[in-house]
């Protein structure tokens, strides 16, 4: 057979040979492309597991070392058991020694991430700077020996900050970020790096390299994220103050689950400048960093000594506006609006009884409760997505290209971030065909990514419009703050979030509007929270799950969200504090 073609002749042999050296070319390219892969995953591999022994070895160092040099139990005990204010007075005055103080914190955070897996490694220069504090003479800095602990993506001069995936390994920081320096500055002790789930966005607590971190009041259940190390560690007692981010509840969550306290501040307050995040450019809807505590006074402390000169001079993006006590220390009578249920899933009944206990406080000291009515919770849910994954999710799945993809994050990586987009309408269809609920559709064909600039300004000015809204939702009621639940339940089984994920507007809201938020532990799960959950209404497949899921909580924490319009963290810092004051009070009559 002959083709004739207008200027050569082709027989058959020359087209066989053509194929072949085709076919030879494109095989050996597949193949060299397919053992490309697999020769950059073992390397990976390799490397999460050196990275993960490493990490192992230097907390079983840490363990050995106090074995020598650590406090006896007694004294030990004492520290531990201070609140933060007797602590700082102490420290202040030379009645405990801030060696002594970091031995006690060292050795609870050895003690408890045994099992619960929360501390991803010691920063070994605590020692140093904890001799230097006691050698010091002269004015004492407000934080002067109060050791605090760093959610992993916190970068620390000669530490990795992985956010849980490989490609971040062997990449130590230069430098402290910008909160660690004014830390440092004010005397406080760095001393353990804390775990989170891999990429952050998800509040499991789980990665390749460093493992899973479990609840301190039930290590079946998760601490919530991504601030999971944190919420962990000072929810079993093993630091008094630490810091995470939160971008949609990742300082909240696990808040609320281990039952600690947390601000989320107004995304601007305070820098946040130096943390690892694979969103850095999602900027309509960025990343908060905040504190975690033991109680308020850790916060109020930590915001004190954060909002000075010296942090408004490391990054001057930050607006210079001081810690304002006269907020802070106010009485005035407030008007506040309440919800217990978002308007998209209800929260669980014990979560309803914390938002009406602490309504019954406040009012009680005088305030005024008025019930408020979230707008439009699904656009807000929408818009979250839009501004955080605007890309189509490009930055997260070049980040994780030859990564292990941890088990925990699969399905949500797999459903929102790779899958094409004909596949989450699919998905989108079964939500809300076999779930009965319409917005993970909207959610999920917003993960697809926003597909022209002219369309971005668009969700800017949905954005603005929405947040107008919420203001003017404020203002007709003469709101000063809002208290809603700390989540929608509390702690489940390890590695169910992704079954629940609509919950994530209990705390993505306030991000959305960026408003500071602050959480505070209120009350526990009891047999009769239990009991009323059987009624709890399951219209949709989250809402099922929920009920599902919440089985068997009795005694788990439930914390409450205290909010406000932005800029006001002193505000938020007083109601959680009056509250605070009083829960304690009523225990101690009782
Ligand atoms: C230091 O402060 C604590 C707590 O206020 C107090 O109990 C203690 O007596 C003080 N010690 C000294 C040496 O002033």
């Amino acid at each position: 057979m002959k083709f004739k073609f207008s200027s050569f002749e082709v027989d058959d042999g020359m087209l066989h040979s053509a194929a072949v050296i085709t076919a030879a070319t494109f095989s050996c390219l597949m193949s060299g492309f397919v053992l490309q892969n697999i020769w950059r995953k073992y390397i990976v591999r390799q490397r999460i597991k050196r990275r993960r022994e490493e990490s192992k070895l230097s907390i079983q160092k840490m363990g050995d070392y106090l074995m020598q040099h650590g406090l006896s139990v007694d004294k030990r005990n004492i520290i531990l058991d201070m609140p933060m204010a007797e602590l700082q007075r102490k420290l202040q005055n030379g009645s405990l020694k801030a060696l002594d103080v970091l031995r006690a914190y060292q050795s609870k955070a050895i003690e408890v991430t045994k099992d619960l897996n929360c501390v991803v490694e010691p920063i070994w220069e605590a020692e140093e700077q904890a001799i230097a504090c006691d050698f010091m003479t002269g004015k004492k800095s407000p934080l002067h020996g109060i050791p605090v602990s760093l959610k992993e993506n916190y970068h620390v001069q000669g530490y990795d900050s992985t956010g849980g995936m490989a490609k971040f390994i062997d990449c130590p920081q230069p430098d402290d970020n910008v909160i660690v320096k004014t830390l440092k500055e004010q005397g406080a002790i760095p001393f353990m790096r804390t775990n989170l789930p891999q990429t952050m966005m998800v509040y499991e607590s789980s990665n390749p390299i460093y493992g899973e971190t479990r609840n301190p009041h039930d290590p079946k259940r998760g601490p919530g994220g991504s601030s999971s190390g944190e919420g962990c560690l000072i929810g079993a007692g093993g630091s008094v103050l630490g810091f995470g981010t939160d971008i949609g509840g990742s300082l909240r969550i696990p808040a609320h689950m281990c039952g600690v306290c947390c601000l989320k501040p107004t995304v601007g307050r305070i820098s946040t400048e130096g943390t690892h995040e694979v969103h850095k450019g999602a900027t309509l809807v960025p990343g908060a960093t905040g504190p975690l505590s033991r109680d308020v006074d850790g916060l109020v402390l930590a915001m004190k000594s954060l909002l000075v000169s010296h942090m408004f001079e490391l990054d001057r993006s930050v607006p210079p506006i001081p810690f304002r006590p006269e907020i802070y220390e106010d009485h005035r009578p407030l008007r506040i609006g309440y919800f217990h249920d978002i308007g998209y899933m209800p929260s669980v009944p014990a979560c309803e009884r914390g938002v009406r206990e602490v309504r019954e406080i406040l009012e009680k000291n005088g305030h005024t409760l008025i019930e408020f009515k979230v707008p439009r919770v699904d656009k807000a849910l929408e818009l979250f997505a839009q501004c955080v994954f605007g890309d189509g999710c490009k930055t997260f799945t070049d980040a994780l290209k030859y990564d292990v993809v941890d088990p925990s994050f699969k399905l949500t990586y797999f459903l929102i971030h790779q899958a094409p987009e004909w596949l989450k309408r699919v998905a989108g269809f079964f939500y809300r065909t076999v779930g009965h609920d319409p917005i993970p559709k909207k959610v999920l064909v917003a993960a697809a990514g926003i597909k022209s600039v002219s369309k971005w300004w668009g969700v800017v000015e949905d954005l603005q419009a929405y947040r107008k809204k919420f203001e003017m939702e404020m203002r007709a009621n003469k709101l000063d703050a809002i208290i809603s639940p700390g989540f929608a339940y509390a702690a489940i089984p390890l590695g169910k979030a992704f079954l629940t994920v609509g919950a994530v507007a209990y705390t993505n809201l306030y991000n959305v509007i960026n408003y500071p938020a602050g959480s505070l532990p209120v009350t526990k799960v009891t047999e009769e929270d239990e009991k009323l959950l059987e009624n709890y209404p399951t219209k949709t497949l989250y809402a099922k799950n929920i009920k599902k899921l919440s089985k068997g909580s009795v005694g788990l924490p439930i914390n409450v969200q205290f909010v406000a319009p932005p800029y006001q963290e002193e505000l938020v810092l007083r109601l959680m504090k009056e509250v605070e004051t009083s829960i304690k009070l009523g225990e101690r009559h009782s």
